[in-house]
């Protein structure tokens, strides 16, 4: 393999995988190489532009740690993360769509009863959220188990405030199992829009091309019953003005819905409020797992 040159070095690449023993490992390199060169031939990349590409990624490289995934929000500014996730989450059109996990779930958020307060002292409006999870058949499942999480009224989830209490307090989050009709209800705060975590090298990426940081305010979900697929999803807020322009690609119509605004008055768990609370409800529809004879 000698006197390279820009017509053969694809060839090259790919030829150098013919011994790896890994045949998807081998599909995805060779692909990676072939479009990787494509790109470079495309824009005719200059070396200029190869070393700030470099020093782009190291950058995104030495800001990332536990708390901070700066390739995950990377993959997320760029759509792949929705291209990921939308192309393994097929589901058919009467079960509830499917978005993107975003990078503040927290493994082992507080257990909680139908009807609590999750907040936990979380800053924001009050907001009461009931619904039903249920198969295709309109049938509800029975404790369909239910991880939620959100951030505050001033867009930070918990595990962003690295005050005192770091990360031992869960605000905000929780687990909750839903009833033998599979349905739920639970107190939290409103959710606002947000901007991601924009103070690294993706933000200046966002701001070079021109792009804001925002998401339109949502509500996290995953929810899992046995004999049912997985779903991960948010349920968004009608009315958000970034709900066409996320800056991580993860709207869908069918996952928008109204949060009603009620004025100071009794809510639903009899408490008496002195300021504006709200309702959000929402059934989900969970796709069954398919059955291998
Ligand atoms: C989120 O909704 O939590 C999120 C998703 C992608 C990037 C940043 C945040
Ligand atoms: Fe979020």
């Amino acid at each position: 393999m000698r006197n390279i040159n820009e017509d053969t070095i694809t060839q090259a690449v790919i030829a150098s995988f013919a011994d790896c023993k890994n045949a998807r490992l081998r599909t995805i390199m060779t692909s990676l190489a072939q479009h990787l060169h494509a790109f470079a031939r495309d824009v005719h990349l200059t070396e200029d532009e190869w070393f700030k590409a470099i020093e782009f990624l190291t950058e995104v490289g030495h800001i990332t740690d536990d708390k901070r995934q700066e390739f995950i929000l990377l993959s997320d500014t760029l759509g792949l993360s929705m291209l990921v996730m939308s192309q393994n989450n097929r589901k058919p059109a009467n079960c509830t769509e499917a978005t993107v996990f975003g990078p503040f779930y927290v493994e082992g958020a507080p257990l909680y009863s139908n009807g609590d307060d999750i907040a936990n002292g979380a800053k924001g409006a009050p907001c009461y959220v009931k619904g039903q999870v249920r198969g295709a058949n309109g049938k509800g499942i029975p404790n369909a188990q239910i991880d939620v999480w959100q951030s505050d009224e001033e867009g930070f989830y918990d595990v962003q405030n690295f005050g005192d209490e770091g990360h031992s307090v869960h605000r905000a989050r929780g687990r909750l199992k839903a009833d033998a009709e599979g349905y739920f209800n639970f107190r939290s705060i409103l959710a606002e829009a947000y901007p991601i975590p924009h103070d690294g090298p993706v933000g200046r990426m966002l701001q070079a091309v021109g792009r804001h940081p925002w998401r339109p305010a949502h509500l996290h979900f995953m929810i899992e019953a046995p004999g049912y697929e997985r779903l991960i999803t948010h349920v968004f807020r009608e009315g958000d003005k970034y709900l066409d322009s996320d800056v991580v690609f993860g709207v869908r119509s069918t996952l928008i819905v109204e949060w009603k605004r009620h004025e100071p008055g009794t809510a639903p768990d009899g408490r008496n409020l002195d300021a504006p609370w709200y309702t959000l409800d929402y059934d989900f529809v969970l796709n069954p797992l398919e059955v291998h004879a």
